[in-house]
């Protein structure tokens, strides 16, 4: 059975009530796919309980449309987590999780502000603030994050150790396309040409010399260059693509072990 909890102290109260046993915990933002079932998958085989979280975070989002466009389709994230038989959806709304309007938050002063930070001012504040309550709220033994989003895997471990959590934070791989293109709630806004470019993302930042031939051959084939950089032994990389059904431009972000 899946219970669905919305309120922070019924959690910890279940939590409390199977206190003996391993958690799981794989925090998204719903609109689940294959990414976030491997995650959920990863902590199935290792934990007795899983539980994850469905919060669609406004403080990390620094941009009100990219947060309105935020695709939404919790009936079919139900199912996903019935089928892999989770625990616990913990689902709180803004209320819950913000009884302090966001007038607390954690602060990173590096890393944050290099990359997806240098673009998106407070957006690795916002995730380091939401993850640390749900951490506090969900005491999992493990909590599981995405090599996908490399930059926040990074962070979220240095904020752990930083503050002395405990619970281990695991990093699970890039699941992928056929065709390299890593799974995001964002790729069903390309238009088809624009599907198609993103499918060569990959292939070009794995088989460049340098990031300054990754960077040639992916303006070339029409993406804007947020960055690119190598950095914690990757290859980390942010394009913009214009090629969409909506008419306003995607960002896509990939990384690769180097
Ligand atoms: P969200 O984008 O929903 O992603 C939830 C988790 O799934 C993250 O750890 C992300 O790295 C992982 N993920 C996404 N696509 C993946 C893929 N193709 N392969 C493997 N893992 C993938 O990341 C967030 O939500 C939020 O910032 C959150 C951590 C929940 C805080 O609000």
């Amino acid at each position: 059975m899946t219970i669905v909890i919305e309120n922070p102290q019924e959690f910890k109260n279940w939590r409390n009530a199977n206190k003996g046993k391993t958690m799981g915990f794989v925090p998204t933002m719903g609109a689940l796919h294959v990414g976030h079932e491997s995650l959920i998958r990863h902590a199935k085989n290792q934990n007795e309980l899983v539980a994850i979280s469905i919060y669609v975070n406004p403080t990390q989002f620094d941009n009100k449309q990219d947060l309105q466009n935020y695709p939404q389709t919790w009936e079919a994230d139900l199912k996903v987590a019935k089928q892999h038989k989770v625990d616990a959806i913990f689902a709180p709304n803004y209320a819950a999780i913000y009884p302090d309007n966001y007038t607390y938050s954690v602060a990173e002063n590096s890393i944050s502000k290099t990359l997806c930070g240098a673009s998106r001012p407070g957006h690795f504040d916002g995730v380091l603030s939401v993850v640390l309550k749900l951490l506090n709220i969900v005491a999992p033994t493990r909590a599981y994050f995405g090599e996908k989003d490399f930059q926040q895997l990074t962070l979220i471990r240095g904020m752990a150790e930083a503050f002395f959590l405990d619970c281990e934070i695991i990093g699970v791989p890039t699941v992928r396309e056929k065709d390299g293109l890593a799974y995001s709630s964002r790729n069903q806004h390309l238009s088809a040409h624009g599907r198609v470019l993103a499918g060569q993302i990959n292939a070009i930042i794995k088989t460049a010399g340098d990031t300054n031939q990754a960077s040639a051959r992916l303006k070339s084939i029409g993406f804007e260059i947020d960055y690119i950089a190598d950095v914690f032994g990757r290859r980390l990389v942010a394009v913009k693509t214009n090629e969409t059904k909506t008419g306003s431009a995607v960002r896509l972000i990939d990384n690769v072990e180097i």
